[in-house]
């Protein structure tokens, strides 16, 4: 099991640039399915998920291979509609292929994706919304055997803004007859990106990152090239990293307007930070004050994902900061291992209050899930002597490099293998 051991205390002083966005690739390796075709995706993250995702299509039938330009899918020969329980327990947004599948084929057949480290992860809005497309589900055993005639466009309320039923329900309707209103759909930027990459490859979809999507059905969609939108979430880490470690960090290919609320918090804490086209640049010289309650909402509200990096950033800051977790139940779990790490945080239900303090120690600690694991990596870069962080598999799954990006940005940082 790999480790990674850092060395803290030491200000950045680098650049990086961002590598493109899981939760938008994710979605978009699904649609690939819908062209039938070939399409080749530009700025594609080299990550154990984009894995997990092209051995869902291999099993379907399709071929995936990474080449100079980027990774090029051809899902002209599918020829299967039913995923493994091993792999839709691999990754948690393996549900997304349900609407792909039943878009191209009719019928799928896969598993739950199961509970996570953040807690029950329920699909109930995805299957509804299939439903009233004209899904017929039946669930036994933990098995869902989905069939559908035909798909009917018309129009879905989401009772909750969820991220990954809104994109399931935009790739089931691109099969539907006639249109589909998704209401209350999230709004997140990756939902912006999904819309884009299908419209590339001929679809008709509209109102990406508003609350109303609208996709008109039944057209026939073909292959393309597209290029992945920077990953915001990577950003945010990094930026977390500069504030936490002090220094300058230059985040190249950034795009603040999908960070605005991260941003907003980081300078309120102390941070300068400008951005144009090229990035953002964020300079951290004082130690870092607490800031107003952190309250996670689906977006533009501030991103549950970057709480615990955030988080992280202000161990060491002067006063105490509120967070309230409002989107996951079990989203505190890198708590424990801060502390070990000298941080005073206590956590009531949804609320953790951070109070800053002088000190941070180096400490053994143990990635308990991806943001958490980078939250343990930010601190690391603030504290005093050596950080080994373990079971870093959980990292992994969304960051390319962790060591060769905090490297980039002046950290000193080793991954080795741990002795069994
Ligand atoms: C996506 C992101 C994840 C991010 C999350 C919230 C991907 C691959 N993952 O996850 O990184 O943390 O958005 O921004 O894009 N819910 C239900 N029933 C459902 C669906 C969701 O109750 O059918 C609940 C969930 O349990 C959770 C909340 O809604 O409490 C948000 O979930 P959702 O927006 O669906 O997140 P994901 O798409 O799973």
């Amino acid at each position: 099991m790999s480790q990674l051991l850092i060395q803290g205390g030491r200000r950045l002083d680098g650049e990086v640039r961002v590598q493109g966005a899981k939760n938008s690739v994710l979605p978009i390796l699904a649609a690939t399915l819908l062209t039938g075709d070939t399409v080749l995706l530009g700025n594609c993250p080299h990550l154990r998920d984009v894995e997990a995702s092209i051995q869902i299509l291999r099993t379907l039938g399709c071929d995936a291979r990474w080449e100079a330009e980027g990774l090029a899918v051809d899902t002209s020969r599918m020829d299967g509609c039913a995923i493994s329980d091993a792999l839709m327990r691999e990754m948690r947004s393996s549900a997304i292929f349900l609407g792909a599948i039943l878009a191209r084929c009719g019928q799928a057949e896969i598993s739950y994706p199961g509970g996570c480290e953040l807690g029950p992860r329920p699909i109930d809005l995805h299957l509804a919304g299939l439903r009233s497309l004209g899904v017929e589900i039946q669930d036994a055993g933990g098995i869902l055997r989905c069939r559908a005639a035909r798909l009917r466009g018309r129009e879905i309320v989401l009772s909750f803004p969820s991220v990954g039923a809104t994109e399931n329900l935009m790739l089931a309707a691109c099969g539907a007859e006639g249109t589909t209103s998704i209401c209350n759909a999230a709004r997140e930027p990756e939902i912006t990106d999904l819309q884009n990459f299908l419209n590339v490859c001929g679809a008709r979809v509209s109102g990406g990152g508003s609350s109303t999507v609208v996709v008109e059905g039944g057209r026939k969609l073909h292959g393309g090239a597209y290029t992945v939108m920077p990953d915001r979430i990577v950003a945010a880490t990094y930026l977390c990293a500069a504030a936490a470690a002090g220094g300058t960090a230059l985040l190249r290919d950034a795009r603040e307007q999908h960070l605005s609320t991260v941003t907003a918090v980081l300078r309120q804490a102390g941070c300068d930070i400008v951005s144009d086209q090229a990035g953002i640049a964020c300079v951290c010289q004082r130690r870092l004050r607490a800031v107003r309650t952190v309250r996670t909402a689906p977006y533009p509200g501030f991103p549950t994902d970057a709480q615990a990096v955030l988080m992280a950033s202000l161990l060491r800051s002067r006063g105490a900061t509120v967070f309230e977790e409002n989107i996951f139940e079990n989203r505190y779990r890198h708590v424990d291992e801060l502390v070990r790490m000298g941080a005073d945080i206590q956590v009531s239900g949804r609320t953790a209050v951070v109070t800053g303090v002088e000190t941070l120690q180096g400490a053994p600690v143990r990635c308990t899930d991806l943001r958490g694991g980078a939250a343990l990596c930010v601190a690391a870069l603030a504290a005093e002597g050596e950080t080994r962080v373990m079971e870093i598999g959980h990292i992994d799954r969304g960051y390319e490099s962790m060591e060769r990006d905090l490297r980039a940005l002046g950290a000193c940082v080793r991954r080795t293998e741990a002795e069994a």
